[in-house]
This record gives C-alpha cells, sequence and structure tokens, in this order.
C-alpha cells in the first residue's frame, strides 16, 4: 500500500498477555499508585474476579475500592457515580475489569475526575484537553479491543445515543491481556464477542483511513479468528484457542483504534441504544448484509480477507474470491446463531419507526463515512430492513 498523507499509530506503552499474565500485572501497576479504583460489573464480583484482583492487588501492596455497578452498555449515570466513588475513597488510578463496558467506563470516569468534566463534554474526536488518571484495562473477554483503544463509547440515556469519544488520552496505560480470564465464558458470549473482533479486523482492513501498520494487524486477527474462534466457541476450556482469540481481538482493537471502523459499527450503535442489544450482536447480525453492501467498492481488499480466512481463492477471478470473504461471514454468523434484527429480539415495527432517526445518528458518528462505499440515508435505512 502506497500512502501520500503522513500517518499516526498509537497503542499502549505496557501489553501484557498470556494466560495468568494478571499476576506479574499487579506488581507492575504499583507504578501507578497506592490506591486503586477497580470499575467492574455484578457478575466479576460473582464469579470471584474481583476478589482475585484485590488479592493480587494487595501482594503488590495496592489498596482497591470496588465500584462494581457497570452491568450493562455504560451510561453517562455510570460515569457520575463511578467518580464520586473514586473521590469518596481517594483512589490515584483506576482498573477496569470486565467486558468492555467498564473497561470503557473506567476510560470516561478517569477522565472526567481528572478534568473535573461531564461525559457529554468529551462526545467526538480530540475532545479531552490532556492526560486522564493512570488506567490498567484488564479484559475477560475477547472482542472489544478496548484494552488497546483509543475510543470510548459512553450512551446517553436521556436522548438514546450512543456517544463515540476518540482521544490518544484514552489508550490505557497497561493493557492486560489474561486469556485464563476468558475460559468461562459462555458459548454465546465468545460468539459475540468474537465476531465484534472480526468486524473490527474487517472495517480496520477495508477502512479508506487503513494504513500499512493497521492492515498487517487486521489481516493477521482475521487469520486467528478464522482458524481459532469456532475452536473456543465449541470448547471454552480450549486454551489454545482462548489465547489466539484474545491475542486476535487485541491485534484488531490496535488495528480500528488506528485505522477506524466503518458501517458496520456506525449502523450498530444506534441499534444498541435504540433496542439494548448487545454491541456484539448487533455487529454480527449487521456483518454480512453490510459487506455484501460494501463489496463493489473494495473488492481487491475483501479478496485478501478471503484469503486470510482460509478459502480457497485460486483460480478465481478478484470479485470471486472477494465474495468468498462474503460467504465466509455468512457461514460464521449463521453457525454462531447470529441471524439478523429479527432474531435479536429487536420488534419490525419498531425498527420501520426508528430507521430514519438510526440512519441520521449513524451517519452523524463519522464511522460510516471511512466505508469504501459510502451509504445514502436510504441506503442504510434499507440495510437495516435487510439484515432483519
Ligand atoms: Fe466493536
Amino acid at each position: 500500500m502506497f500512502i501520500k498523507k503522513s500517518q499516526r499509530y498509537v497503542s499502549p506503552p505496557v501489553v501484557m498477555s498470556g494466560p495468568d499474565c494478571l499476576e506479574d500485572a499487579a506488581f507492575q501497576m504499583a507504578k501507578l499508585g497506592k490506591k486503586a479504583l477497580v470499575v467492574t460489573d455484578a457478575t466479576m464480583r460473582e464469579v470471584g474476579l474481583v476478589k482475585k484482583l484485590e488479592h493480587l492487588l494487595q501482594q503488590a501492596g495496592i489498596a482497591a475500592a470496588v465500584f462494581d455497578q457497570v452491568n450493562e452498555e455504560p451510561t453517562t449515570r455510570h460515569v457520575e457515580d463511578g467518580v464520586a466513588c473514586l473521590e469518596e475513597n481517594d483512589c490515584q488510578f483506576l482498573v477496569g475489569l470486565g467486558g468492555g463496558s467498564p473497561i470503557d467506563a473506567a476510560k470516561i470516569i478517569a477522565a472526567a475526575a481528572k478534568h473535573g468534566q461531564s461525559a457529554k463534554e468529551f462526545q467526538g474526536i480530540d475532545q479531552i484537553k490532556g492526560p486522564i488518571l493512570p488506567l490498567v484495562a484488564v479484559p475477560t473477554t475477547a472482542g472489544t479491543g478496548t484494552e488497546v483503544t483509543r475510543v470510548s463509547i459512553i450512551t446517553d440515556k436521556s436522548d438514546h445515543v450512543k456517544m463515540l469519544m476518540m482521544s490518544d488520552y484514552l489508550v490505557p496505560d497497561m493493557a492486560v491481556c489474561d486469556s485464563a480470564l476468558t475460559l468461562s465464558m459462555p458459548r454465546s458470549l465468545t460468539a459475540a464477542t468474537g465476531l465484534d473482533a472480526l468486524t473490527h479486523a474487517v472495517e480496520a482492513y477495508i477502512s479508506v483511513k487503513a494504513q500499512p501498520m493497521t492492515d498487517i494487524l487486521a489481516l493477521e486477527a482475521v487469520r486467528l479468528l478464522s482458524r481459532y474462534l469456532r475452536r473456543a466457541w465449541c470448547n471454552g476450556s480450549d486454551q489454545e484457542a482462548r489465547y489466539y482469540t484474545m491475542h486476535a481481538a487485541t491485534l484488531a482493537g490496535l488495528a480500528f483504534s488506528n485505522s477506524s471502523v466503518a458501517l458496520v459499527h456506525g449502523m450498530s450503535r444506534p441499534i444498541g441504544a435504540c433496542f439494548n442489544v448487545p454491541h456484539g450482536i448487533s455487529n454480527a447480525v449487521l456483518l454480512p448484509a453490510v459487506c455484501r453492501f460494501t463489496l463493489p467498492g473494495a473488492v481487491e481488499r475483501f479478496a485478501h480477507l478471503a484469503e486470510a480466512m482460509g478459502e480457497p481463492v485460486q483460480g478465481l477471478s478478484r470479485l470471486e474470491a472477494a465474495e468468498r470473504a462474503v460467504t465466509f461471514l455468512e457461514r460464521l454468523c449463521s453457525d454462531f446463531n447470529m441471524r439478523g434484527l429479527k432474531n435479536a429480539g429487536v420488534d419490525r415495527a419498531e425498527l420501520d419507526k426508528m430507521a430514519a432517526k438510526m440512519a441520521r445518528d449513524a451517519i452523524a458518528s463519522g464511522s460510516p463515512g471511512n466505508n469504501p462505499r459510502v451509504a445514502t440515508e436510504e441506503e442504510i435505512i434499507q440495510l437495516y430492513a435487510d439484515a432483519y
């Protein structure tokens, strides 16, 4: 790829990886402060991971307070309550523990506490004016990649909009990619989060903002997910599959954080905000239809993706090869039972009522503008119907 413009690539200073790396990571966190606020959810407490983290932090000489209220996709309310908890307990740094939601919340709590501002003021690109409180991200799913990205998504409950916040200051100081923490993920969550990671990789690769650094990461993420995600889904205790799936999710996170996501994510966020469909599922049900729409704008790139997926493309035209990538995604989503918005619990009449607003919100987020085939508002409304 020949790039004429200057490119930037941003990543966390420290990325720990491998099964059980959390223990080593806890000792490294001592550099960040003596008291941490653990931002998490009730499930992490129930399965004993909060206790485990508290114990490891204690061994490293770090006290911890716990804010375990992020039990759904994070909202402005979570941020306000998290800041209050942090200030009450006089914490110096934050540890986001869980899926994408607690980590995204931890990012904005760290920004809001440092700058004395509300979450809404950070909406958009580069709206955070300086460094935030030190932040460690400990994902327990393999999907969002938020442990390495400069992105956070916070829902404004007052108008059902998922606010996209993007800033270099949101890149965590340390990402702890401990694949042992993903072993207990149920099958449905493995599928939803894994397909989110695959969507990140595909969109980062076809994005008009792709660059050579992100291409390498995105293709490797697609290659690994194509080989290991089914295995992790079939047998959750397959440690090798869990390791490579988590590694791929981190690579995909680095890729889209420095390239971008595109039309799938742009359209997915309004579904989550309006119908409470989890992010991974709303992506997965859109992915095949949106890729089929996008294909004419990126034939060569989709052909590369088909090769990375391990599809037999020798002897095919580039268009035929590109179509193999889309059929691969259709098959995978179908195998994982991600079959349309109807199956995801979305009511058709409500969707028809909301579709025009959702299309406008999607376009306003900026992500659809990075798609190699730009969709009009009418085309996005049609794609919502197609994905039903
Ligand atoms: Fe995503």
